[in-house]
């Protein structure tokens, strides 16, 4: 079995991610080497910060890094998707929002950035959107959201699933966030992990993030869920869209 990292910044030039094709190349050889072998292509969507990616664009970037990979003859596979920062999820049009969305048709999704400053009404807000578009959602690190994770829990009760990083649990964001990580994949409340992986600047893989699991108490069934069985799924069969649950009227 292998490695499925949903969350990687690996496509060239878009984002604080790698920033060449030789970077790009030298990240795909360790995850190679790894045991990671299926990757989603999640550049940042966050107009606010990345104003040069055109998401329309990102297939034809995807292929090129797919086929200088394979030129190497390294057996990692690049998979659609995008990390959607939740202000840009209110504005999108559907058809941009085709460009990141991932898994099969029937049980699309988007990866939704948990915003750093907190859980807010905007935020559920943008996920609401989603939801109402036919989207599932894996909620990006929630960990490192500030506060307003009571908010989640509507959300998860849902079907929204939360993807935690592997930095988190390495506690490269500090003490809090690397217990708030342990606490959700304790509780059964993480779905899967991430790498987040920036290639240059945050270069550890999904190993790393196995091997943290079973340092942080859980067992070796569990870390393969979350690292690889997990993923898998949502790679192949997808997420279905929230149901949410029709406000009650008041009497
Ligand atoms: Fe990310």
């Amino acid at each position: 079995m292998s490695y499925v990292d949903l969350h990687c910044h690996i496509l060239p030039g878009l984002d604080d991610g790698a920033a060449t094709m030789e970077e790009t190349l030298r990240h795909a050889r360790r995850l190679h080497a790894e045991g990671v072998r299926d990757v989603a292509c999640t550049p940042h969507v966050k107009r606010a910060h990345f104003r040069g990616i055109h998401l329309s664009g990102l297939a034809q970037a995807r292929e090129e890094a797919q086929r200088a990979i394979e030129g190497e003859g390294l057996g990692v596979r690049l998979h659609p998707g995008g990390e959607l920062a939740h202000r840009d999820a209110l504005l999108l049009s559907p058809q941009q929002l085709r460009h990141i969305a991932q898994g099969p048709a029937g049980a699309r999704w988007l990866l939704l950035e948990c915003p750093f400053a907190g859980i807010d009404e905007d935020f559920v807000t943008a996920a609401q959107r989603l939801s109402v578009l036919g989207y599932g959602l894996l909620l990006a690190h929630p960990e490192r959201a500030a506060g307003g994770h009571d908010a989640l829990w509507p959300l998860v009760e849902a079907g929204a699933l939360l993807q935690v990083n592997v930095c988190s649990l390495l506690g490269n964001h500090g003490l809090d966030v690397q217990e708030l990580a342990a606490d959700f994949v304790r509780r059964g409340l993480a779905y899967c992990l991430a790498s987040d992986g920036h290639p240059g600047s945050r270069d550890h893989t999904l190993q790393l993030g196995f091997h943290l699991l079973l340092a942080a108490g859980a067992s070796s069934a569990q870390a393969y869920r979350l690292t690889q069985s997990n993923p898998r799924f949502l790679l192949h069969q997808g997420i279905p869209s929230l149901d949410f649950e029709p406000v009650a009227a008041s009497s």
